[in-house]
Parts: C-alpha cells; structure tokens; sequence
C-alpha cells in the first residue's frame, strides 16, 4: 500500500492546482481522476471549450456585422461545424496535456480511476488502496436536473451536450438565463440559431449588479436573443427529434408551449459527491447538498478536506484554485487564506461582463452609505475605434472612507480590467488610489480610471 502525505480526489481546477501546490511545498502528492484526461468539467466540457466556441463565432459576428463599415471587403466566411469543434478539441487537448506535462515535472502520481475513501486516511482507486496523511476532495459538481425534463444530451442537452451537438439547430431553447444559458445561448445566436431564453425569475443573471442586469439583457436582445421572463418550465417532451417545451407565466398562470431542435438545460448545477463513501465516513453535508467545511476547508472527519463545487461559495474555477492553493499550505503548515470578498465574476460573451464585491441592492440590503462612479464606453476613444463601446464601468465606494467596495463592468475586455479593481481591493484602496494612477492613452482601461474619478470630483469625459 502506497503512502501519501496528501492525495486529492478530483483533477479539476480545484484539485490538480492543489496537487501542484502540495507537491511544490515538499509533499509526496496524489490526484484521482477517473476521466481520461485531467482538467474535470472546466477543462474538458466548460470554461475552456466554451470560450473557444465563443472566440469563434464572436470573430464570425465581427465578419458579418463590423467587417464592411471597417472597409474590410471580401465574401464574409460561412461555418464549417466539423471543423469548429475539432478547433475546440483541439483546444481542450492542448490544456489537458499541459496539466499531466506539470504532474509529470511535479512528481505526482496519477491515480486513474474513481476514487472512494474507505476509512479515513485510506482511498481505494479500483482494487488498490492507498494510505494518505491527508485526503483533499475536490470532485466538483454536476448540472442539477429539472423536473419533468429527461436529458438525452442530443435533443435536450446540458451544457456538456451542447459544446458537441450534430449540427447547428435552427432553433434552440435555453432553460435559464444564467451564465451558462448565455454564454452558449450567444454561441449559437451568433451561428444563425433563432435562440429563446425562458427564465423563471423577472431578471437575468441572479445576483449581478440590477443596472448591468438590465443592460446586458437589452444588449442580447438587441443581439437576436428572445427572452420570456418570469417563467416557470412545466416540462418538455421530445418526438421525431423535435423539443417541445411548456412554461407557465408566474404573472397569469397562462400555459405556453414553443417547439425547438434542441433544449439546453442551464438552470445551475449541483456538487457532485456520489460514490466517495462519504455517508458511511460520518461527514456532514449541509442543506443543499455541499460537504459542510469549516474555516480551514476541514470536514467534520479530521484529516479530510473539501473544496470547490463540492463546498459551499460560488461555483467557479477561480474559487476552487484558491482554496485549492490555501489548503495545500495549510497542510503544509502555513497559514492558507482565502478572501471570498475579491472573488471575481466574469461572463464571457461579447461584451463581457465582469463583477467583484458588494453590489448597490447588496449594499442597500446592508444599510450602508456608498457612492458610485461610472463611466460609459461611450466616451472612451479606444472602445469607439474598436467598435465596441457599449456598456459602462461601475464603481461602488464607501461613502465617508472612499473605500472600494465592489465594481461592475459591461463592455470590451471587461473579464480582464476587472482585475485591476481586485488587486485595488486586496490592498483596500479608495477610489481615489486608482484616479491617481496614470493610465496608458488610449486603452479601455481608462474607463475604470474615469470611472474612479466619478467617485470624487468627476470623470474627464463624460
Ligand atoms: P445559474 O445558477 O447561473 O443560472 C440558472 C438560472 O436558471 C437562474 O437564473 C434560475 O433562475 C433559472 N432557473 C432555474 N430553474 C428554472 C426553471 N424551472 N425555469 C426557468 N428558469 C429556471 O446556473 P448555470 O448558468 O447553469 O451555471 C451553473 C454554475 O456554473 C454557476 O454557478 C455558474 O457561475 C458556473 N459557471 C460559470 C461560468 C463563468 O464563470 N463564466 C461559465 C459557466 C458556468
């Protein structure tokens, strides 16, 4: 029986980050994936493969609607599918053989196959045991299913069926206008699909910032996305390849039912846990499914770790990493940390929608006084020669201190200016650090900056 000091179950983002962290911190390491490659859900059937569909059909976008007013000239391209996807593999290969490459340059093994941990201290991989001083599970989650909706991954997919459907539908229906529902929603509005986003609630993207809400509903609207609101789906039904789709308008009552080639279910996604043996252990789950941690990412089993989907946060990538790297030190006996107030939010359709911190409705939830900055691209010269300058920047400081509270960002490149705004907050600056901060003429970026100086005595150009 081989001995670890740590083995980490799950090789997504949350768990091959922490594998690397652990071994670079002199610990002899193990990860557990049973997929046949590493990477989990992000790598292999999310964040990844989806961008590379939505860099795609956003350069495609660019070709029929921007090409022409640039005097960009020529017969504009048409899609190859095949040959997209085989793009988007091509992608995933790329990153999921970098992350064995770093195992390898790390020396950790590669335990392939499900793990379960039999006792504490012990995983069982197929018909080997192992002893780990530690044990980190890292196993993700999986798309929560929805009553009354049978998913095929052909007709009525999830997110995992829709980055490799046969062909481009002629019309598609998204259940949910989360960031799954539109990121992809815009994939395939973008190749020709006519796509309908039916929500349950009155907004899209619960939880973000109402004004960015509103705007970035009208800029896909604008874009061809339908959306019916404030709908609740009763169930759907597939015959002859063709969808059938029923909701009921909460406002009425009345029952609706539209047809489509294909439905994406997008209504969220749940920790996936199964089969870890996790009942027999004694480790307490929370409410809604997540293993129960406390302030050291520790289950109620010592020597057992969580994080990630699988644990209470929002489901991202980014946040599994983190914890992922602060429980390898914590192992190690440093002192790991997390701050879950500067987690960024980014939704990656064009334009990108970028989100940290404390919203207004969060703040007036609070009671606490604030002031906002903004600034739209509008008047930003960069954005205007890139024709690209719809949206804003979105600046919430405390009212007496000038602190930055939290920041929201719809326009060109906004996933990556959002970081900006991190790093002020991790080093709690006020607004005004950043209006002092000279910024490079002429980069979007000077919207953050403008808008910081919305904070206090005005932006320049607005
Ligand atoms: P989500 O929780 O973001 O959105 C689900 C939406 O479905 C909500 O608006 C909800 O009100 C709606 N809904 C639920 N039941 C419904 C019903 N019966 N009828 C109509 N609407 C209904 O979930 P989503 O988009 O599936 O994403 C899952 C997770 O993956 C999220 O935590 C998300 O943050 C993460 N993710 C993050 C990405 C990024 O950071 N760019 C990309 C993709 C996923």
């Amino acid at each position: 029986m081989a001995q670890y000091d740590v083995i980490i179950i799950g090789g997504g983002p949350g768990g091959y980050v922490c594998a690397i962290r652990c071994a670079q911190l002199g610990l002899k390491t193990a990860c557990v994936e049973g997929r046949d490659t590493l990477g989990g859900t992000c790598l292999n059937v999310g964040c990844i493969p989806s961008k590379a569909l939505l860099h795609a059909t956003h350069q495609l976008h660019e070709a029929r609607h921007n090409f022409a007013r640039m005097g960009l000239k020529g017969k504009t391209p048409g899609v190859d599918w095949k040959q997209m996807l085989a793009f988007k593999d091509e992608v995933i290969g790329q990153n999921t053989k970098g992350i064995e490459y770093l195992f390898k340059k790390n020396k950790i093994d590669w335990l392939k196959g499900w793990g379960t941990i039999p006792a504490p201290g012990r995983v069982r991989v197929g018909e080997e045991e192992h002893g780990a001083r530690n044990i980190v599970i890292a196993t993700g989650s999986e798309p929560a299913t929805l009553p009354g909706v049978e998913v095929d991954e052909k007709t009525v997919v999830t997110s995992t069926g829709a980055l490799e459907l046969s062909k481009i539908p002629k019309r598609m229906i998204v259940i949910g206008a989360g960031v799954i529902g539109l990121e992809l929603g815009s994939v395939y509005n973008r190749l020709g699909t006519e796509v309908t986003v039916i929500e349950y609630l009155d907004t899209i993207t619960p939880g973000m910032d109402g004004e960015v809400q509103k705007t970035f509903q009208r800029i896909l609207r604008k874009q061809g996305i339908k959306f019916v609101m404030g709908a609740a789906v009763q169930g759907c039904s597939v015959a002859k390849g063709k969808a059938s789709v029923t909701w009921k308008l909460r406002k009425n009552d009345s029952e609706h039912t539209q047809e489509a080639d294909c439905v994406l279910v997008a209504t969220g996604r749940k920790p996936f846990t199964d089969g870890l043996g996790l009942d027999a252990l004694g480790i307490k789950m929370t409410e809604r499914g997540q293993i129960a941690i406390d302030a050291g990412w520790q289950t109620s089993v010592p020597g057992i770790f969580a994080i990630g989907d699988a644990v209470p946060g929002p489901m991202l990538a980014h946040k599994a990493e983190e914890e992922g790297i602060a429980v390898a030190e914590r192992i190690a006996g440093r002192h790991g940390h997390v701050n879950y107030g500067v987690i960024p939010g980014v939704i990656y359709t064009a334009p990108e929608v970028a989100s940290v911190g404390e919203t207004e409705e969060s703040l007036k939830a609070q009671g606490r006084a604030y002031k906002t900055g903004k600034f739209m691209f509008m008047g930003n010269g960069r954005a205007k020669a890139s024709l690209a300058s719809e949206g804003f920047v979105k600046i919430l400081a405390d009212r007496e201190t000038d602190r930055i509270l939290g920041a929201h960002l719809i326009g060109p490149a906004a996933g990556e200016m959002i970081h900006e705004i991190c790093v002020a907050m991790e080093f709690g600056a006020a607004a005004e650090d950043l209006a002092l901060t000279c910024h490079a003429h002429p980069t979007f970026s000077e919207a953050v900056r403008e808008a910081a100086l919305a904070c206090g005595d005005g932006a320049i150009h607005s």
